[in-house]
């Protein structure tokens, strides 16, 4: 893959790119981190915002993010191995905060797996709870202010 290639990301606009967005988390987290199906896709779908990441047109990664009142959730962020460390993840994660700024929201949590929490320090998220276990992989919540 090209270093070079531009970044997009956006709402899936059709049912195919939709499915796109599955595909990718179940790469990553059906095959690669071998989550049960039956909790990787959830009834939360229906109803969050979903953003796919496009780089030079080819869909390599996903997130969502699940509002409650002013706090928004991010999850389900995953970026295909091959693409990884090319800044595909960052860009996911700004685009849900310009999209949680819009939306008037005052803070954003996640679930983070514990390999990755310095992905989210990056960003700005601070840690907000001990280790718990979730789909049988270690975790911590972390947090991020949008107001100061
Ligand atoms: C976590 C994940 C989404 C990051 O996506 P990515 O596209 O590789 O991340 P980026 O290239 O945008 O990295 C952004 C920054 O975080 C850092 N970073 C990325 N992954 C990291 C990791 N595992 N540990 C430490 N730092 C990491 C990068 O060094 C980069 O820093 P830089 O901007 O100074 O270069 C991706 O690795 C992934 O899909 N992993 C498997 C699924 C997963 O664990 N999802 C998280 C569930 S909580």
């Amino acid at each position: 893959m090209s270093m070079a290639g531009e970044i997009v990301c956006r709402p899936p606009e059709t049912p195919r790119e939709r499915e796109e967005a599955f595909r990718i988390r179940n790469a990553v987290f059906v095959e690669e981190q071998e989550v049960p199906l039956s909790l990787e896709r959830d009834e939360e779908d229906d109803r969050a915002f979903h953003l796919i990441a496009f780089v030079d047109g080819e869909p390599l990664g996903t997130a969502r993010m699940l509002f409650n009142g002013e706090r928004g959730k991010i999850g389900r962020v995953a970026v295909l191995k091959k693409a990884r460390g090319r800044g595909v993840g960052k860009a996911l994660m700004e685009t849900l905060k310009v999209q949680a700024y819009s939306r008037g929201l005052k803070e954003l949590c996640l679930n983070a797996q514990i390999q990755v929490i310095p992905f989210y320090q990056e960003l700005g998220y601070r840690l907000c709870s001990d280790e718990f276990l979730d789909a049988g992989i270690l975790h911590r919540s972390m947090i991020l202010d949008l107001v100061s």
